[in-house]
């Protein structure tokens, strides 16, 4: 069998790992073929086919990044002719099933090119954590890792200069990295983008902390965490090529309007993009190579239209429908019980 593997949207630590497990363990337990297909759905519309082997994806399990290239080019945006140009690629090729490693919007895709008989199976991927169907994703321990490594360091120069630190994380649409990094570190204040924030609270929660003779605070804020109606003005933000929101700006903001009205010494650290680069943790390393391993399994099975993922200790086979159809957002539970821990 001739496998394709591609990976799409944002690129996360741990892809490599998981392509290296799919390869190995289809070419050596299977005796299956390889290509690999650059920058994710792209490659299928524009023909970037690349031969992929176990002798070509030695070295690669503790490299970020993707090999492969990414790209958040999705055929089923335009006017159809892109969905066509993939299904040729695939027939041209000679390509019999894919491995689609991504998120919502890769898998999206894997889905509904399998309602037209591609055959395809999804690998779940994403530091923001909020695929549905699978407990975690990998990339997400490794962003959580760099965001607590950076909050330990602002401490100290948060309690040196009697100053609050806004730090801010991505999360687009779910607070995971926020939450597990603010609490890990330590903060005083997580805003998600579950729960609007009201800024007149988040003052007033950093002034009963600094009345109370502590004179430095940390706050964490997701990328995508938005005040509640009419408590801040945000600016408008501008689109990617894609149509999606640029975000960033939020930490700034936030910073500006604190010291305005605490008066307190603010200061913003933006994380940004460095918490998806770099050498993956040996759990994501771990996660990525038996999701990869099972994925290539499941390719041998002829188990088409799943997802791997993680359930408890299992790697498990879920539909891909489970995975793509709704956010795994922080539930509102977690949110209250990680309260006290909070300004
Ligand atoms: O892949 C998810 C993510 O890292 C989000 O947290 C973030 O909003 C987005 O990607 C950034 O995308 P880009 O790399 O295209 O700026």
């Amino acid at each position: 069998m001739r496998v394709g593997v591609l990976t799409g949207g944002g690129d996360c630590p741990g892809l490599n790992a998981a392509i290296r497990a799919i390869v190995r363990r289809g070419e050596r337990e299977y005796g299956h073929e390889f290509v690999g297909i650059r920058h994710g759905w792209r490659g299928l519309v524009e023909d970037e086919i690349v031969p992929l082997s176990v002798s070509n994806t030695r070295g690669i399990l503790h490299r970020g990044g993707t090999i492969l290239n990414t790209s958040r080019t999705n055929p089923y945006k335009g006017d159809g002719t892109a969905v066509d140009a993939v299904t040729a690629t695939l027939e041209r090729r000679g390509i019999d099933a894919l491995v689609a490693l991504g998120g919502e919007d890769t898998l999206g895709v894997a889905l509904r090119l399998g309602e037209e008989g591609v055959r395809a199976v999804g690998v779940p991927k994403t530091i923001d954590n909020d695929l549905s169907g699978t407990d975690v994703t990998f990339g997400f321990d490794t962003a959580v890792q760099i965001s607590v490594d950076a909050i330990d360091r602002l401490h100290t120069t948060a309690e040196s200069h009697d100053r609050v630190m806004v730090v801010e994380v991505m999360g687009r649409h779910a607070g995971w990295i926020a939450l597990w990094s603010g609490i890990a570190g330590g903060a005083d204040i997580v805003l998600v983008p579950e729960r609007p924030f009201d800024l007149a609270d988040v003052c007033a929660r950093l002034q009963r902390r600094h009345a109370s003779g502590t004179d430095f605070s940390i706050v964490v804020v997701s990328e995508g965490a938005t005040p509640a109606e009419g408590t801040m003005v945000l600016q408008e933000q501008a689109l990617d090529e894609f149509g999606h929101v640029r975000l960033g700006g939020i930490g700034n903001r936030l910073a500006l309007e604190i010291e305005a009205r605490t008066g307190y010494e603010t200061r913003v650290t933006v994380l940004g993009h460095v918490v998806r680069g770099g050498t993956p943790t040996a759990f994501d390393r771990m996660l990525a190579t038996r999701l990869g391993l099972e994925a290539a399994g499941a390719v041998h099975d002829g188990d088409f239209g799943k997802m791997v993922a993680l359930r408890g200790n299992d790697i498990v086979r879920v539909p891909l429908a489970d995975a793509v159809t709704e956010l795994k957002t922080v539930p509102d539970a977690m949110l209250d019980t990680m309260k006290v821990l909070l300004g």
